[in-house]
């Protein structure tokens, strides 16, 4: 079907030609069977209200010699009468065929676009039916990261991971890559012998089956996904239970002080779901990834993905664990229809982490958190364009994850926190429980958040429609003139000691004895600009901060490391940023470096030279227009 066709066809569907159209029923229907509404992602080159992707199948063998994944995704799809055709998104992939069990069918690769790709059209001989894709990706894939055994913990063998969101799904699979258009999934992985594969899904093969040219790993996720969540890893891959449903994956010099780290991960789901209701996954598993991850962590459905930069020793970061399970919830459960929603998935789930937090680890802890989150926010919001610090975007043109600021996370939780405050917590749990339940598996825009909240909780209460200023968070910039900085009592008394150090107090003075993570990241946070090498030495001779090994506190050091142009920290952070590719990290360092006139950029280059080539194509597709001006 041309664009012609395409256009003639919505036309008809518009002017009510097809009363079957999802969403398009006139007979109200009770919320959770209601049928899906798609929305316009402008994301995707997908038109689901004419033809969509309901299942992927995939067989796929990993060579390491090539980085290539190649084989075939079945794909089952459904269309509307006289539909014709199906446009999926695909990015730096190779299409080899495209076909139906009986023969090939039509298909044409439109103009590629930087960020969305290209559209993948073909034709349909029918209405419902299953399509075959084969292909293979490219080495450079932006979703896929090949690891040599040199970039890996054991040394010895390879290792490949995924990371699906926002929009890199299409540069491994060759399906509509749009979060409002969930899919079930099942998978066959070959993978060479001594080499594990695993996926957010759930595993039919533990021990694997032999193939000639390796071994195979099957999967499947039976409940429907958006496909940004379609995750695999493989490696040399150890395991170790939890709980009863819990449990962490990582290589086996890993696995010991990764179970240690994560004792609290059974009482954290038996946590989430006493606030909102059942873990809906089956398994509640954990992959600890080596330290190229680009992120923190990564809520793929039944198996969290997480950097090794959380494994503290001292269980000072799980925070992180927290978010990434209240997920399975906020963004799994309900899922940001398009990204210019991706508040509704990441302001959620750090409102609901902190509530696991406050649940497992106690009040003091919580509060901490939200204080830190108060800062970053405000630290934020002061550099951006202020469109940028409304909650819904507006992403014409750019990139998905430009909305990925502390906007989507900390004034998202700020504004459920100030409604919680508002309203009560009781009053609130009940309507966040309910909204969950009543939108399951089921896409989720910032205007359809609105009407649920109104029918739901202000239920025409106008004093509360005007205390809760619900137009004014979401549509404007800023804060709203009603939200409440947290107090926390134990950040008091670290900024009593920042005021007796820039007073002149020596830093063994300072009262800072059982300090805990959160604590020191607030010092470090707080201290002014302006320190001479003098006490910069002070501090680092005194709370030896250029060796922790706690990754926040020592990325905090480094930051007035570089701020402060403290020359004996520089080989410090020059262990850092070659040993670990986690993109929080990296990205502050290189750009407070590049902004130190002419003493930080030589650093930034020399550093960078030696540390791109281990890092993940999300972190240096970051770094490389700060460092390198491309
Ligand atoms: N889903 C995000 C990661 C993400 C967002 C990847 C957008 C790609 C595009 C994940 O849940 C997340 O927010 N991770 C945070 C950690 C969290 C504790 C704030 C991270 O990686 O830093
Ligand atoms: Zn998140």
């Amino acid at each position: 079907m041309t664009r012609t066709a395409v256009a003639a066809l919505m036309a008809a569907l518009a002017m009510g030609a097809c009363a079957e159209l999802p969403g398009m029923s006139a007979a109200p229907t009770p919320a959770a069977t209601a049928p899906v509404q798609y929305v316009r992602d402008i994301h995707s080159y997908a038109r689901p209200e004419i033809a969509r992707v309901t299942h992927v199948d995939l067989d796929l063998t990993a060579d390491f010699e090539r980085k290539v994944l190649s084989g075939t995704a079945a794909l089952d799809v459904t269309a509307e009468p006289g539909a014709g055709e199906i446009i999926l998104d695909v990015r730096d992939l190779d299409i080899h065929a495209v076909r139906t069990a009986d023969g090939p069918l039509e298909y044409t690769l439109g103009a590629h676009d930087p960020i969305l790709g290209q559209p993948l059209t073909i034709a349909l001989p029918f209405e419902a039916g299953r399509i075959f894709v084969d292909y293979s990706t490219r080495p450079g894939a932006e979703a896929l990261q090949w690891l040599t055994p040199a970039q890996t913990a054991g040394g010895e063998k390879p290792y490949l991971f995924s990371q699906g969101q926002a929009i890199l799904t299409r540069t491994w699979i060759p399906t509509q890559d749009s979060p409002g258009i969930r899919q079930t999934y099942s998978a066959r992985i070959v993978a060479p012998a001594g080499l594990k594969a695993v996926m957010a899904a759930e595993m039919l093969t533990p021990e694997g089956e032999a193939t000639p040219n390796g071994r195979a790993w099957r999967f499947r996720m039976t409940q429907p996904i958006p496909p940004y969540l379609i995750a695999l890893g493989v490696g040399d891959l150890a395991f170790a239970p939890l709980g009863q449903r819990t449990g962490v994956y990582t290589e086996p010099s890993m696995l010991a002080g990764s179970a240690a780290e994560f004792t609290q991960v059974e009482a954290m789901v038996e946590a989430a779901e006493a606030l909102y209701g059942p873990y809906r996954w089956g398994r509640y598993d954990l992959l600890v990834l080596p330290p190229s991850f680009p992120f923190g962590g990564m809520e793929n459905p039944r198996l969290t993905f997480a950097t090794p930069t959380i494994i503290a020793g001292d269980q000072s970061l799980v925070a992180l664990v927290a978010h990434e399970l209240a997920h399975s919830w906020s963004g799994n459960l309900v899922t940001n229809a398009t990204w210019s929603d991706f508040w509704l998935n990441e302001g959620f789930t750090v409102y609901f982490e902190n509530r696991i937090m406050e649940a497992v680890y106690g009040r003091e802890r919580a509060l901490m958190e939200q204080a830190l989150s108060w800062r970053d926010l405000h630290a934020e919001m002061a550099e951006l364009p202020p469109a940028d610090t409304r909650l819904h975007l507006d992403l014409a043109g750019r990139n998905p994850d430009d909305g990925m600021t502390a906007v989507a996370y900390d004034k998202g939780a700020l504004f459920l926190r100030t409604i919680e405050q508002t309203v009560g917590r009781e009053r609130f749990d009940a309507w966040l429980r309910g909204y969950f339940d009543r939108n399951a598996f089921r896409p989720m825009t910032t205007a359809m958040f609105l009407e649920d909240i109104r029918a739901h909780l202000v239920r025409g209460d106008e004093a509360l429609e005007r205390a809760l200023m619900l137009d004014a968070w979401i549509y404007q910039p800023g804060l709203p003139s009603n939200a409440v900085e947290p107090q926390s009592d134990a950040f008091a008394v670290v900024d009593a000691e920042v005021a007796r150090f820039v007073a002149g107090t020596p830093a063994a003075q300072l009262r800072t004895d059982g300090w805990v993570t959160q604590q020191w990241q607030h010092f470090l946070g707080a201290l002014p600009d302006g320190q001479d090498a003098a006490r910069m030495a002070d501090l680092d001779g005194a709370f030896g901060l250029s060796s922790s090994g706690n990754s926040e506190v020592l990325f905090a050091w480094l930051m007035n490391v570089v701020q402060n142009r403290y020359e004996p920290g520089v080989p410090a952070l020059e262990r850092f940023l070659t040993s670990m590719g986690r993109r929080k990290f990296t990205q502050p360092l290189y750009v407070a470096l590049m902004a130190e006139g002419d003493w930080g950029p030589p650093i930034a280059r020399r550093i960078y030279a030696q540390a791109r080539p281990g890092y993940h194509p999300i972190t240096t597709g970051s770094a490389d227009p700060v460092v390198l001006g491309e």
